[in-house]
């Protein structure tokens, strides 16, 4: 081979880079968790079964589920000086970048940290899916200068999700809508922010660190960031009238309408009917009602246009709004069930021992003359 000549693969689109057994997502329109349709999953399990099925790669029985859900409630209280942290971060930070650092803290306060062993990274996987959530709720209280709340042993763990970020005790269609996102949002092949968890995993580096790359990578507009964009959107809007003079506008001068197109499914998303379900459902208020009118116009005018269809991003923004999440805390929300597919990538990647590292085709100069400082 001559001097910088590779084959580049532009975006790595259909490149397969590792082996998996977590998830496969079917271009013509499919989803699978360890070989279950999510089909067969959204309303017949609750999220902590589908987080144990991606982490202990099969389904727990009652009692399993039931000692699951305890080692949840029992991990989700944050150590006091991540609180402390937390209160002393600039309110004008983005959730996302609030996240980050903490789940980075975590690191630090888990004395097993470099402990790799298949029975640390469990219970480091299962701690990481009972914190994610209680940093994101964490960091809501104290920007609305509520007080933070611990989870309460009465409740399950998806119920002191709600409880804890929102405050009052959990109404139980919120928290069976809270379970189905929460299930569609786990897991998705090697979506970009899995792929930068398994990066530094495959490093032997160790899970906070992957699961910290991940949130930075979730939070960029083409991947998890998406949903936040679409709520601006639809709030742009405005009125029902102006959706369709503002979509073609955009269409018009070549610009992306978010929360469509992607890069593997070539037919509609299949989370996307069942979250059209979840959001009909949700259509008792007038706001709801209003955005699941756009969302439907813009979904007409976009496939009319390019064919594409609304990937996941669309309607969970519709789901969230309807639950009461600030635009803000979408993407947060997204991480706070996405670290349960992340968690059993990394440990996916550590099995597979080996490292992940592409090359590059070089296309700068060789032959530059080097001068002194002191002579430029
Ligand atoms: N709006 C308008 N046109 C689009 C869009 C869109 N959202 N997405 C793709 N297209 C068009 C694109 O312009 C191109 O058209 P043409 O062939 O005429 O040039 C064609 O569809 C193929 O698009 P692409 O850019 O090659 O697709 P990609 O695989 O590189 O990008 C994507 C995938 C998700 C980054 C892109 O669809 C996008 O930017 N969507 C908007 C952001 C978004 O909703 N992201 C969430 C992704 S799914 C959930 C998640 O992972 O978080």
């Amino acid at each position: 081979m001559k001097k910088g000549e590779r084959v580049v693969v532009r975006g790595l689109r259909d490149v397969a880079a590792a082996e998996t057994k977590i998830s496969f997502v079917e271009p013509k329109g499919e989803l699978y968790y360890l070989g279950y349709n999510i089909d067969d999953l959204v309303g017949k399990v609750v999220y902590p079964e589908v987080a144990y099925l991606l982490i202990h790669k099969r389904l727990p029985n009652q009692q399993e589920l039931e000692e699951f859900n305890a080692n949840l409630i029992a991990e989700m209280k944050l150590p006091d000086r991540m609180i402390d942290s937390i209160r002393a971060t600039p309110k004008r930070c983005h959730p996302m970048d609030v996240l980050r650092t903490e789940v980075s803290r975590l690191g630090e306060c888990d004395p097993e940290n470099n402990d790799l062993s298949e029975a640390a990274n469990l219970r480091r996987a299962t701690r990481l899916i009972a914190r994610v959530p209680t940093i994101v709720a964490t960091i809501y209280r104290i920007r609305l200068d509520k007080p933070v709340l611990a989870p309460r042993e009465e409740y399950s763990f998806t119920e002191n999700f709600l409880y804890m970020f929102k405050g009052s005790p959990p109404e139980k269609a919120e928290t069976d809508v809270l379970h189905r996102l929460m299930i569609l949002q786990a897991d998705h092949g090697f979506n970009a922010s899995t792929f930068a968890a398994r990066v530094t995993a495959s490093t032997n580096s160790d899970m906070y660190s992957a699961i910290t790359s991940a949130i930075g990578t979730l939070k960029g507009p083409l991947h998890g960031g998406a949903g936040e964009k679409v709520m601006e959107m639809l709030d742009d809007i405005g009125l029902e009238e102006h959706v369709e003079e503002y979509i073609k506008g955009l269409l018009d001068e070549n610009k992306k309408i978010m929360g469509f197109g992607h890069r593997v499914y070539k037919a509609e998303d299949p989370r996307t009917k069942h979250l059209r379900g979840i959001v009909r459902n949700l259509c008792f208020r007038d706001r709801t009602t209003s955005l699941c009118n756009k969302c439907n116009k813009i979904e007409e005018i976009v496939h009319d246009r390019k064919k594409i269809y609304p990937n996941l991003d669309f309607y969970a923004a519709v789901a969230m709004d309807a639950l009461d999440v600030p635009k803000e805390f979408f993407t947060p929300l997204f991480a706070s069930s996405r670290v349960s597919g992340w968690t059993a990538h990394v440990i996916e990647q550590y099995e597979d021992a080996v490292l992940l590292r592409p090359s590059s085709k070089y296309i700068g100069a060789f032959d530059r003359k080097f001068v002194p400082i002191e002579k430029r």
